[in-house]
This record gives C-alpha cells, structure tokens and sequence, in this order.
C-alpha cells in the first residue's frame, strides 16, 4: 500500500516534470530562428547582432543549436542529410572534430556546412551581447567574451576551410567550436 502510493507520487511527480519540460522546450522556436537566419545570411554585422540580442534571449538562441525536432536550425536544408541523431548543430560538432569531411561527401557538405557556420557566427554576434552585466566570481565579462569570440572564430574558420577547399582544416575549426561550447557553459551554464 505504502509503495503504491510512493509509486503514485512519483509518477505524478515525472509527468510534471515531463509536461513542464515539454512546455519550455516547445519546439516552435521560429522567431528566434528566423531572425538568426537573416543575420547569417546578411552577414551578420556586429551592429545587426546588436539589435537582434535585444529581441530575443540566450535559452532560445542556444536552442537554435538542437535538432529541429526540438527547436533548432538542424544540419542541410532539410532532415535526412546527416543521420536523425546528428540534425543538430550541437550533435554534429564533435563528430566533425573527429572526422572531418570524408572525401565522398564533400561536394554535398560544403553548402550545408557553409550555411552551419554562417549561422554561428550569427549566434555569436547576438550572444557577444547576452553575457552578464557585471563581474559575478568565475563568471566574468571578460571570459564571456573570450569564449564567444572562439565560437565567432571558429565559425568563421570553418567558413573558410570550406569556401578555399582546405577540407583538412575543418576538423580544427569544429574542435575550436566544440571547446567554445563546453568552456563558456562550464562556467556559465547552470
Ligand atoms: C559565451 C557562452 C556560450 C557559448 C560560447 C556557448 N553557449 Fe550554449 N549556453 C550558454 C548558456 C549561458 C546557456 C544556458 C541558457 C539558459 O537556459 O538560460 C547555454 C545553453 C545551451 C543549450 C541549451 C538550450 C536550452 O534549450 O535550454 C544548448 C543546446 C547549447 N547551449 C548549445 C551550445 C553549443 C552547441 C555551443 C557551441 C557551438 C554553445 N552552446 C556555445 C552559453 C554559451
């Protein structure tokens, strides 16, 4: 009886915790992804990147990273370029990093990649301007800065590798990417 209700109770309690999970994430994040879009394919001027922070947050900017089931760009124009669980740009990074751009797949990567890495330059235009408003212990402005500037960096390597065909260079771009991700969020991320 008492395990019945414990059981009951929890039960309860994850499908609340469920309903409330599936209500943040909800999967329209349209306005945020369009506007990063424009500025990725406007090329994102800083002043751009500037005024679009001011009309949105960091939680649906950073969910522009997901696949597009949950909220994000995805990878190519649509599902089904990269396997189901790699249509994330945060699920496609590392394995980049690993093994770069087989041969065979060149041709068909070099437009999606391109467009991956505008949009991240694009996400760290805007989030250049998302960092604290003041110094608060680890969690500096001057870190926030250093790491969005080595996702900006990144981004724009990888844009180069590809646009110049130096396809071994793509592995080092997606690494500075990947190490911009998990630095800012080990200290910024709660
Ligand atoms: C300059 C700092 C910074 C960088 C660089 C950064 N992030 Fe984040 N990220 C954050 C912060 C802060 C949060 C927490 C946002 C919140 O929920 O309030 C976050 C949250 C996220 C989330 C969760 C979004 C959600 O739905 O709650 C994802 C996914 C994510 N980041 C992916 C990435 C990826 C992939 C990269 C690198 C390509 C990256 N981030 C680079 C600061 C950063």
């Amino acid at each position: 009886m008492k395990f019945m209700r414990v059981t009951a109770f929890g039960l309860a309690l994850a499908m609340l915790a469920a309903g409330t999970g599936l209500a943040f994430q909800g999967k329209d994040n349209k306005k945020t992804l369009e506007a990063l879009d424009a500025l990725a394919k406007a090329g994102n001027t800083a002043e751009a990147g500037k005024k679009a922070a001011g009309d949105l947050d960091i939680e649906s900017v950073m969910r522009a990273f997901k696949p597009r089931a949950k909220g994000g760009f995805g990878v190519g124009a649509k599902a089904g370029l990269v396997p189901a669980n790699q249509d994330g740009i945060e699920a496609v990074l590392p394995n980049l990093q690993k093994k770069g751009v087989a041969k065979s797949d060149e041709a068909k990567m070099a437009e999606p990649l391109t467009e991956l890495a505008h949009r991240v330059a694009a996400i760290a235009a805007v989030t250049a301007h998302m960092g604290p408003e003041k110094d608060q212990g680890v969690k500096t402005k001057k870190k926030w800065a250093e790491f969005n500037e080595m996702m900006k960096e990144g981004a724009e390597s990888l844009a180069s590798a590809i646009k110049e065909k130096k396809w071994a260079d793509v592995k080092k771009a997606a690494g500075k990417m990947n190490s911009s991700c998990s630095e800012c969020h080990s200290v910024f991320r709660d």
